[in-house]
Protein backbone atom coordinates (compact mmCIF):
# COMPACT_ATOMS: atom_id res chain seq x y z
CA UNK A 1 0.00 0.00 0.00
CA UNK A 2 1.71 3.44 -0.78
CA UNK A 3 -0.61 5.72 1.76
CA UNK A 4 0.60 9.26 -0.41
CA UNK A 5 -0.52 7.36 -3.76
CA UNK A 6 -4.00 6.06 -2.56
CA UNK A 7 -4.92 9.29 -0.34
CA UNK A 8 -6.81 10.68 -3.10
CA UNK A 9 -9.16 7.65 -3.41
CA UNK A 10 -9.25 6.76 0.29
CA UNK A 11 -9.72 10.12 2.27
CA UNK A 12 -13.91 9.81 2.32
CA UNK A 13 -14.32 11.37 5.99
CA UNK A 14 -11.76 13.76 5.23
CA UNK A 15 -13.39 15.18 1.98
CA UNK A 16 -17.04 14.78 3.78
CA UNK A 17 -15.67 16.78 6.69
CA UNK A 18 -14.07 19.46 4.21
CA UNK A 19 -17.52 20.26 3.23
CA UNK A 20 -18.66 20.77 6.53
CA UNK A 21 -15.86 22.92 7.00
CA UNK A 22 -16.70 25.37 4.08
CA UNK A 23 -19.29 26.67 5.71
CA UNK A 24 -17.14 28.48 8.08
CA UNK A 25 -15.23 30.03 5.73
CA UNK A 26 -15.86 33.44 4.35
CA UNK A 27 -17.74 33.49 1.19
CA UNK A 28 -14.91 35.59 -0.19
CA UNK A 29 -11.23 35.59 0.08
CA UNK A 30 -8.25 37.33 -1.84
CA UNK A 31 -5.65 35.36 -1.02
CA UNK A 32 -5.81 31.49 0.77
CA UNK A 33 -3.46 29.50 2.08
CA UNK A 34 -3.76 25.51 2.83
CA UNK A 35 -1.75 23.69 5.34
CA UNK A 36 -1.22 19.92 4.79
CA UNK A 37 -2.93 20.44 1.64
CA UNK A 38 -2.12 15.92 0.69
CA UNK A 39 -3.15 15.38 -2.40
CA UNK A 40 -4.85 18.35 -2.91
CA UNK A 41 -8.47 17.33 -3.44
CA UNK A 42 -9.45 19.35 -0.91
CA UNK A 43 -7.36 22.60 -1.41
CA UNK A 44 -9.23 22.40 -4.81
CA UNK A 45 -12.48 22.06 -3.21
CA UNK A 46 -12.20 25.31 -1.15
CA UNK A 47 -10.16 26.94 -4.34
CA UNK A 48 -13.87 26.55 -6.40
CA UNK A 49 -15.79 27.47 -3.40
CA UNK A 50 -14.00 30.75 -2.60
CA UNK A 51 -11.80 31.42 -5.92
CA UNK A 52 -9.20 33.45 -4.61
CA UNK A 53 -6.87 35.95 -6.45
CA UNK A 54 -4.11 33.81 -4.99
CA UNK A 55 -3.89 29.98 -3.48
CA UNK A 56 -1.17 28.55 -2.11
CA UNK A 57 -0.78 24.73 -0.63
CA UNK A 58 1.69 23.75 1.70
CA UNK A 59 2.60 20.02 2.83
CA UNK A 60 5.47 18.75 4.21
CA UNK A 61 5.42 15.69 2.70
CA UNK A 62 7.71 15.77 -0.57
CA UNK A 63 5.44 12.55 -1.85
CA UNK A 64 1.98 14.36 -1.43
CA UNK A 65 2.88 17.24 -2.88
CA UNK A 66 4.00 15.20 -6.12
CA UNK A 67 0.82 13.14 -6.29
CA UNK A 68 -0.92 17.02 -6.34
CA UNK A 69 1.07 18.55 -8.98
CA UNK A 70 0.84 15.22 -10.97
CA UNK A 71 -2.94 15.13 -10.03
CA UNK A 72 -3.80 18.66 -10.98
CA UNK A 73 -1.05 19.65 -14.02
CA UNK A 74 -3.27 22.97 -14.83
CA UNK A 75 -3.92 23.83 -11.22
CA UNK A 76 -4.62 27.69 -10.27
CA UNK A 77 -3.47 26.73 -6.86
CA UNK A 78 0.51 26.27 -5.75
CA UNK A 79 1.65 23.72 -4.34
CA UNK A 80 4.61 24.13 -2.47
CA UNK A 81 6.58 21.51 -0.45
CA UNK A 82 6.69 23.08 3.15
CA UNK A 83 6.24 22.32 7.11
CA UNK A 84 3.98 24.97 8.35
CA UNK A 85 6.51 25.30 11.21
CA UNK A 86 8.97 26.82 9.48
CA UNK A 87 6.67 28.02 7.13
CA UNK A 88 7.57 32.39 6.80
CA UNK A 89 5.73 34.25 3.46
CA UNK A 90 5.91 37.98 2.31
CA UNK A 91 2.34 37.70 1.49
CA UNK A 92 -0.63 37.48 3.58
CA UNK A 93 -3.82 35.61 3.95
CA UNK A 94 -7.09 36.29 4.02
CA UNK A 95 -8.06 32.60 4.74
CA UNK A 96 -5.75 30.04 6.20
CA UNK A 97 -7.49 26.32 6.43
CA UNK A 98 -6.59 23.02 8.12
CA UNK A 99 -8.49 20.08 7.28
CA UNK A 100 -7.26 16.91 8.96
CA UNK A 101 -3.85 17.84 9.16
CA UNK A 102 -3.90 20.33 12.15
CA UNK A 103 -3.28 17.04 14.17
CA UNK A 104 0.05 15.99 12.85
CA UNK A 105 1.73 19.54 13.40
CA UNK A 106 4.90 18.12 15.44
CA UNK A 107 5.34 21.59 17.22
CA UNK A 108 2.10 23.43 18.04
CA UNK A 109 3.95 26.99 19.34
CA UNK A 110 6.14 26.92 16.55
CA UNK A 111 3.07 26.14 14.06
CA UNK A 112 0.70 28.02 15.84
CA UNK A 113 3.00 31.38 15.75
CA UNK A 114 3.71 30.38 11.98
CA UNK A 115 -0.15 30.57 10.70
CA UNK A 116 -0.56 34.11 13.22
CA UNK A 117 2.36 35.50 11.10
CA UNK A 118 0.92 34.61 7.46
CA UNK A 119 -2.67 35.50 8.69
CA UNK A 120 -3.85 38.90 7.18
CA UNK A 121 -5.07 40.88 10.85
CA UNK A 122 -8.70 40.63 9.36
CA UNK A 123 -8.45 37.24 8.38
CA UNK A 124 -9.57 34.04 9.72
CA UNK A 125 -7.84 30.54 10.34
CA UNK A 126 -10.60 27.72 9.67
CA UNK A 127 -9.58 24.57 11.84
CA UNK A 128 -11.16 21.04 10.96
CA UNK A 129 -9.74 17.98 13.44
CA UNK A 130 -10.00 14.49 14.99
CA UNK A 131 -11.13 15.07 18.86
CA UNK A 132 -11.26 12.35 21.53
CA UNK A 133 -8.05 9.75 22.07
CA UNK A 134 -11.27 7.22 21.23
CA UNK A 135 -11.63 8.95 17.69
CA UNK A 136 -13.36 5.72 16.01
CA UNK A 137 -14.54 3.23 18.43
CA UNK A 138 -15.28 1.20 15.71
CA UNK A 139 -11.38 1.14 14.56
CA UNK A 140 -10.37 0.76 18.52
CA UNK A 141 -12.06 -2.76 18.77
CA UNK A 142 -10.66 -3.94 15.42
CA UNK A 143 -7.05 -2.74 16.39
CA UNK A 144 -7.06 -4.05 19.81
CA UNK A 145 -8.11 -7.78 17.73
CA UNK A 146 -5.39 -7.33 15.92
CA UNK A 147 -3.10 -6.71 18.73
CA UNK A 148 -4.54 -9.19 20.75
CA UNK A 149 -4.20 -12.01 18.05
CA UNK A 150 -0.96 -10.96 16.83
CA UNK A 151 1.41 -8.10 18.51
CA UNK A 152 0.11 -8.06 22.39
CA UNK A 153 3.55 -7.00 23.28
CA UNK A 154 3.50 -3.80 20.68
CA UNK A 155 -0.29 -2.94 21.46
CA UNK A 156 0.90 -2.59 25.10
CA UNK A 157 3.30 -0.23 23.76
CA UNK A 158 0.99 2.16 21.65
CA UNK A 159 0.23 5.59 22.57
CA UNK A 160 -1.28 8.16 19.71
CA UNK A 161 1.20 10.29 17.40
CA UNK A 162 -0.92 12.63 16.70
CA UNK A 163 -2.51 15.15 18.87
CA UNK A 164 -7.04 14.53 19.61
CA UNK A 165 -8.08 16.60 22.88
CA UNK A 166 -11.10 14.97 24.50
CA UNK A 167 -12.28 18.50 25.29
CA UNK A 168 -13.09 20.20 22.35
CA UNK A 169 -13.05 23.66 24.47
CA UNK A 170 -8.86 22.77 24.92
CA UNK A 171 -9.10 24.12 21.12
CA UNK A 172 -10.49 27.18 22.00
CA UNK A 173 -8.32 27.28 25.04
CA UNK A 174 -4.90 26.82 23.31
CA UNK A 175 -5.73 29.30 20.01
CA UNK A 176 -6.81 31.84 22.78
CA UNK A 177 -3.77 31.08 24.59
CA UNK A 178 -1.87 32.30 21.22
CA UNK A 179 -4.01 35.74 21.09
CA UNK A 180 -6.91 34.29 19.02
CA UNK A 181 -10.59 34.78 19.43
CA UNK A 182 -12.97 31.64 19.06
CA UNK A 183 -15.53 32.96 16.22
CA UNK A 184 -17.13 29.28 16.27
CA UNK A 185 -16.24 25.57 17.05
CA UNK A 186 -18.54 23.09 16.83
CA UNK A 187 -18.05 19.13 17.32
CA UNK A 188 -19.78 16.57 13.98
CA UNK A 189 -20.14 12.90 14.69
CA UNK A 190 -19.94 11.66 10.95
CA UNK A 191 -21.79 8.27 10.72
CA UNK A 192 -21.28 5.84 7.77
CA UNK A 193 -22.40 2.67 7.06
CA UNK A 194 -19.49 1.89 4.59
CA UNK A 195 -19.05 -1.07 2.26
CA UNK A 196 -16.43 -3.65 2.86
CA UNK A 197 -14.29 -1.92 0.14
CA UNK A 198 -15.27 1.78 1.59
CA UNK A 199 -14.29 0.79 5.13
CA UNK A 200 -10.76 -0.26 4.19
CA UNK A 201 -10.20 2.97 2.08
CA UNK A 202 -11.00 5.14 5.23
CA UNK A 203 -9.02 2.77 7.19
CA UNK A 204 -6.17 3.12 4.98
CA UNK A 205 -6.83 6.90 5.02
CA UNK A 206 -5.98 7.91 8.84
CA UNK A 207 -5.65 4.37 11.09
CA UNK A 208 -3.27 2.82 8.83
CA UNK A 209 -0.91 5.83 9.07
CA UNK A 210 -1.35 6.46 12.74
CA UNK A 211 -0.58 2.53 13.75
CA UNK A 212 2.08 2.15 11.53
CA UNK A 213 3.82 4.96 12.45
CA UNK A 214 7.09 4.66 14.45
CA UNK A 215 6.19 7.53 16.54
CA UNK A 216 3.38 5.69 17.69
CA UNK A 217 5.40 3.24 19.62
CA UNK A 218 7.89 2.73 22.93
CA UNK A 219 9.68 0.10 20.67
CA UNK A 220 10.47 -0.51 17.20
CA UNK A 221 8.20 -1.47 14.99
CA UNK A 222 9.09 -5.74 13.18
CA UNK A 223 8.85 -5.41 10.10
CA UNK A 224 6.48 -7.19 8.76
CA UNK A 225 3.92 -4.92 11.05
CA UNK A 226 2.27 -3.05 8.07
CA UNK A 227 2.11 -6.09 6.02
CA UNK A 228 0.25 -8.12 8.87
CA UNK A 229 -2.16 -5.14 9.11
CA UNK A 230 -2.93 -4.46 5.80
CA UNK A 231 -3.63 -8.16 5.36
CA UNK A 232 -5.77 -8.20 8.36
CA UNK A 233 -8.00 -5.60 7.29
CA UNK A 234 -8.21 -7.12 4.10
CA UNK A 235 -9.67 -10.24 5.66
CA UNK A 236 -12.20 -7.98 7.56
CA UNK A 237 -13.79 -6.62 4.94
CA UNK A 238 -14.25 -10.10 2.92
CA UNK A 239 -15.95 -11.25 5.71
CA UNK A 240 -17.69 -8.47 6.91
CA UNK A 241 -20.24 -6.79 4.48
CA UNK A 242 -21.47 -3.53 6.33
CA UNK A 243 -19.00 -1.66 8.80
CA UNK A 244 -20.84 1.22 11.15
CA UNK A 245 -18.66 3.76 11.60
CA UNK A 246 -18.95 7.39 13.88
CA UNK A 247 -15.94 9.43 13.56
CA UNK A 248 -16.01 12.67 15.92
CA UNK A 249 -14.32 15.93 14.44
CA UNK A 250 -14.34 19.44 15.87
CA UNK A 251 -14.44 22.21 13.41
CA UNK A 252 -13.65 25.78 14.46
CA UNK A 253 -12.61 29.34 12.78
CA UNK A 254 -10.54 31.22 14.78
CA UNK A 255 -9.80 35.00 14.44
CA UNK A 256 -6.38 36.98 15.20
CA UNK A 257 -6.81 39.74 18.09
CA UNK A 258 -6.20 42.75 16.31
C1 LIG B 1 -4.78 13.46 6.46
S1 LIG B 1 -3.86 14.44 5.36
C2 LIG B 1 -5.03 15.73 4.99
C3 LIG B 1 -4.91 16.21 3.56
C4 LIG B 1 -5.99 17.20 3.11
N1 LIG B 1 -5.94 18.42 3.87
C5 LIG B 1 -7.36 16.59 3.18
O1 LIG B 1 -8.19 17.09 3.94
O2 LIG B 1 -7.63 15.62 2.49
C6 LIG B 1 -2.75 15.32 6.45
C7 LIG B 1 -1.62 16.02 5.71
O3 LIG B 1 -0.96 16.92 6.59
C8 LIG B 1 0.41 16.92 6.23
N2 LIG B 1 1.20 17.46 7.35
C9 LIG B 1 1.48 16.85 8.53
N3 LIG B 1 2.24 17.63 9.31
C10 LIG B 1 2.44 18.78 8.61
C11 LIG B 1 3.17 19.98 8.89
N4 LIG B 1 3.83 20.11 10.03
N5 LIG B 1 3.18 20.97 7.96
C12 LIG B 1 2.50 20.81 6.79
N6 LIG B 1 1.82 19.68 6.47
C13 LIG B 1 1.78 18.68 7.36
C14 LIG B 1 0.69 15.45 5.92
O4 LIG B 1 1.86 15.28 5.16
C15 LIG B 1 -0.57 15.04 5.20
O5 LIG B 1 -0.45 15.17 3.81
Amino acid sequence: MDYNREYYTNGIVQLDAAKQLMRLMPRQADSVLDVGCGSGKVAHLIYEHILPNFMLAIDSSAEMINQARLLHPDSKVMFSHQKIEQFVSNQSFDLITSNSSFQWFQNYDASINALKNALNPRGVFVLQTPYKQNWCPQVSVLINEFFTRYYPELGQCFTLPCMHFDDPEQYADLFESKNFTTASLVTRNFEYRFTGDDFRKFFMSGAYKVYTHEKSYSVAIPDRFAEDLERFVSQKVINQSVFAVTISRVLACFKPHI
